[in-house]
């Protein structure tokens, strides 16, 4: 864990201007002064992000939600009360002195009061607690959020942009953050945009609403947009009950395959692929896990990452989610192969 003067010297490159990667407890994020319209410029050039993506503002415990956000409804309140420090962020009417670059234009703001104790200790050393640091995940547009700091020193290299990379061990929770839209409640509700830990029957025990899902009207998400988080090999997701029977005809194809399964295989030999990881069956410690494997499973040279389909119930949603956006691009691909 990083030491004080590591800390100070991370919040001082933020207050100049530049940028920071950070872990949380979701994933690691590339953060800059929210305040600092040149230091978010910053963030979308070297994530290559389209600039109308807004960003996610990360606040110390404690901090005036006030200052960011124009109205507070109280499900927000009670939100904040129940969740934060943790992973939800709230999407509420931005305060009009905000500046609009942070939020990609648009009239409202994402936040979000991160657990990590480091991502903690740096927004209370940044601006003495009373700043917000944008982040995005640590990641060039639509790749797989990285857990690890090595993730993010692989991603960006050794890009001058990046002043400090905090190294906060392997994030716990391990896909980004839940988000709810709560900045047009009167009129459409609760929206959740972005399924994560916190689920919408998490929500709703709290505020008493279950979340709609997100629709066309929702603000802009990059994470809702149907192809993220995806590693360079395509990725094919297969129900758990032809898995042997797919790797076996892919095999006899010639092909080079990665796994990610959380069945036994006892029937499929090690040689019918490249690559294999046996992922835990709890989703807890399958999320905690998911993009370190599909990075390391990427790194294996395969022409194709076949996933085993997780249960379809609604503590996977969030995974599913993820794994779902990771192989949009490859529709089609495996119906092709086996043909
Ligand atoms: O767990 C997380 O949320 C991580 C860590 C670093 O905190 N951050 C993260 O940021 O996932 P990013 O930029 O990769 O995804 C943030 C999502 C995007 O889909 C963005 O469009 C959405 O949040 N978002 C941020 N502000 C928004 C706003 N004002 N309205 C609608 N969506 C917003
Ligand atoms: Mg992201």
């Amino acid at each position: 864990m990083p030491d004080r003067t590591e800390i100070y010297r991370a919040a001082l490159a933020l207050e100049a201007g530049q940028l920071v990667a950070f872990p949380t407890e979701t994933v690691y994020g590339l953060g800059a002064d929210a305040e600092n319209p040149e230091a978010i410029a910053a963030i979308y050039a070297v994530k290559g992000r389209p600039s109308g993506h807004p960003l996610i503002v990360h606040l110390a415990e404690g901090a005036d939600v006030t200052y960011w956000a124009e109205a507070i409804p109280d499900e927000a309140q009670k939100l904040i009360h129940a969740f934060w420090p943790g992973p939800l962020t709230l999407i509420l009417k931005r305060a009009s002195h905000i500046p609009p670059a942070v939020a990609g234009g648009q009239d409202t703001i994402g936040l979000r009061c991160p657990s990590h104790p480091v991502a903690q200790a740096l927004l209370s050393a940044f601006r003495d607690g009373k700043g917000g640091v944008a982040a995005p995940s640590a990641n060039l547009f639509g790749h797989v959020s990285p857990t690890l700091a090595q993730h993010v020193r692989d991603e960006f290299g050794n890009d001058s942009r990046l002043a400090v990379v905090l190294d906060g061990g392997q994030s716990d929770v391990g896909i980004e953050s839940t988000i709810l839209d709560l900045s047009r409640i009167q009129t459409h509700g609760p929206v959740l945009l972005r399924p994560g830990k916190i689920s919408a029957a998490d929500i709703a025990g709290v505020i008493g609403k279950v979340p709609a899902e997100a629709d066309k009207a929702a603000p802009r998400a990059s994470g809702t947009l149907q192809s993220h988080y995806a590693p360079h090999t395509p990725v094919v997701l297969v129900p758990a009950e032809k898995m042997a029977d797919v790797l076996k005809r892919l095999k006899d194809k010639g092909r080079r395959i990665a796994v990610m399964h959380y069945s036994p295989l006892p029937d499929v030999p090690e040689t019918s692929f490249s690559a294999r990881r046996l992922m835990p069956s709890s989703v807890e410690a399958y999320s905690h896990n998911l993009y370190a494997s599909l990075r390391a499973l990427d790194e294996a040279g395969a022409d194709m990452i076949v996933v085993e389909n997780t249960p379809g119930n609604d503590a996977w949603v969030g995974v599913n989610d993820r794994l779902r956006r990771a192989a949009h691009d490859a529709g089609g691909l495996l119906e092709k192969w086996l043909a």
